[in-house]
């Protein structure tokens, strides 16, 4: 009786799911602004496009901030009485690090033209908490730098020009974004003893297999983001701490999974591998049962089946690989008569998302992925 209200139940999905799954991705949100409704009448003058200025010589000159109270405010700088430890020298135009007075503890250097950080304007700046350099021409930073400011919580270089990572960097640190420079090197212990490090955003550089030594993540043991994405690796990093919640691989050149690859990670829920070479054969055929997996992307690859994933996974993009059938029955993580039989359905698999587009597969969905994934809210075909 049970078992016929749960089918009577999961045909209603069905139905249901009938109006979702023609369902399309929505589109990306714009990433420029709309265009306001122009005028046709009022021809709107041609605005010349300023090109990125190349040679210093081309840079605008310095701005510089109000009058300061504080005697010590770089000129370039703005300094409010309200945030005594905030130097503010964001969009100046400014070449070089100013000297930083010793109450700083957030420094903003962010969007200007630095193109090196030597040690001399930090000489006394030892109570640098956060300190932000995106977003300059940044090719260097001395490695005493920032050994001496022992409480260096974030480091914000992304967007700079920077062909490794800086060494010496302090034990403290927690936060350290390098993406979209031009890394192609990770000095030994460049990480050493970094045990509080919680994000580590390498995405967008030059890094391949041989860069990253087996040694190189060792002393991270508290790493909770690991951001390798859009780089030239062929092989799943080793030494991975295993402790991360996310890591992103997006965008390299990866075909194939070591079979224990994720064996050892204790808490592991977002896993993406977008963009890659995956074809089954790379791919063992229970790699991806992690039960702390909550979110699986494989999506631009060239899988040709499903691979098989544990009951708490809620999302799982497939998109734009080469599947061509998909079976409910093989990739359910329960029987399906097991789950005739749960009386409370919260208890089963939690897929929730699903996006199958851009493969070989025509609607309608099969009836044994309707039955098994009864959490299923959306899924794209
Ligand atoms: C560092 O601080 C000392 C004492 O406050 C001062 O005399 C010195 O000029 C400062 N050095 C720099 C580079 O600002
Ligand atoms: C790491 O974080 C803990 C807890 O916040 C702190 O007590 C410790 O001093 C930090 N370690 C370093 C090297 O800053
Ligand atoms: C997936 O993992 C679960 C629990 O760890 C295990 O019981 C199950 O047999 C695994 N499934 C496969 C296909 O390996
Ligand atoms: C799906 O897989 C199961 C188990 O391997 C098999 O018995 C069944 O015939 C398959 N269904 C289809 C439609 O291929």
């Amino acid at each position: 009786m049970k078992a016929g209200a749960g089918l009577f139940s999961a045909l209603a999905l069905f139905l249901l799911m009938e109006a979702v799954f023609t369902q399309r991705p929505r589109p990306r949100k714009p990433t420029r602004r709309p265009a306001t409704v122009k005028k046709p009448s009022v021809p709107r003058p041609a605005v010349p496009i300023q090109p990125e200025p190349q040679e210093p010589t081309d840079f605008p000159p310095p701005i510089l901030g109000p009058p300061s109270v504080f005697h010590d405010c770089p000129r370039e700088c703005l300094c409010t009485p309200d945030y005594p430890n905030s130097l503010n020298c964001e969009n100046r135009n400014i070449r070089a690090v100013p000297v930083i007075p010793f109450r700083t503890h957030y420094l903003y250097l962010q969007n200007n033209y630095i193109s090196e950080v030597t040690a001399e304007p930090f000489v006394n700046a030892t109570e640098v908490r956060w300190v932000n350099l995106a977003n300059n021409r940044i090719h260097r930073i001395d490695n005493q730098v920032f050994e001496k400011i022992p409480a260096l919580l974030y480091l914000y270089a992304h967007r700079n020009q920077l062909k490794e990572v800086p060494s010496g960097l302090p034990a403290s640190l927690e936060q350290l974004r390098l993406s979209r420079n031009h890394i192609s090197k990770i000095p030994a212990g460049a990480f050493k003893n970094m045990g509080n490090l919680t994000l580590l955003d390498l995405y967008h550089n030059q890094l391949s297999d041989s860069d990253l030594a087996r040694g190189t993540f060792k002393d991270l043991k508290n790493l909770v983001q690991l951001n390798l994405a859009h780089n030239t690796l062929k092989k799943m990093p080793d030494g991975v701490p295993s402790g991360l919640i996310q890591l992103f691989l997006d965008r390299n050149r990866i075909d194939d999974i070591p079979k224990d690859y994720f064996k050892d990670f204790t808490h592991l829920a977002f896993v993406r591998l977008n963009y890659n070479q995956l074809s089954d054969k790379g791919v063992p055929k229970a790699v991806f049962n992690i039960s702390t997996l909550l979110d699986l992307q494989l999506s631009h690859n060239q899988l040709t089946s499903v691979p098989l994933f544990s009951s708490h996974l809620e999302h799982l993009h497939l998109n734009h690989n080469d599947i061509n059938s998909i079976n409910g029955t093989l990739i359910c993580p329960y029987s399906l008569q097991a789950l005739g039989d749960l009386s409370d359905f919260s208890l089963g698999p939690r897929l929730r998302y699903l996006r199958l587009d851009g493969n070989h597969l025509n609607p309608p969905i099969p009836l044994d992925v309707i039955l098994c994934f009864r959490h299923l809210r959306s899924i794209v075909f």
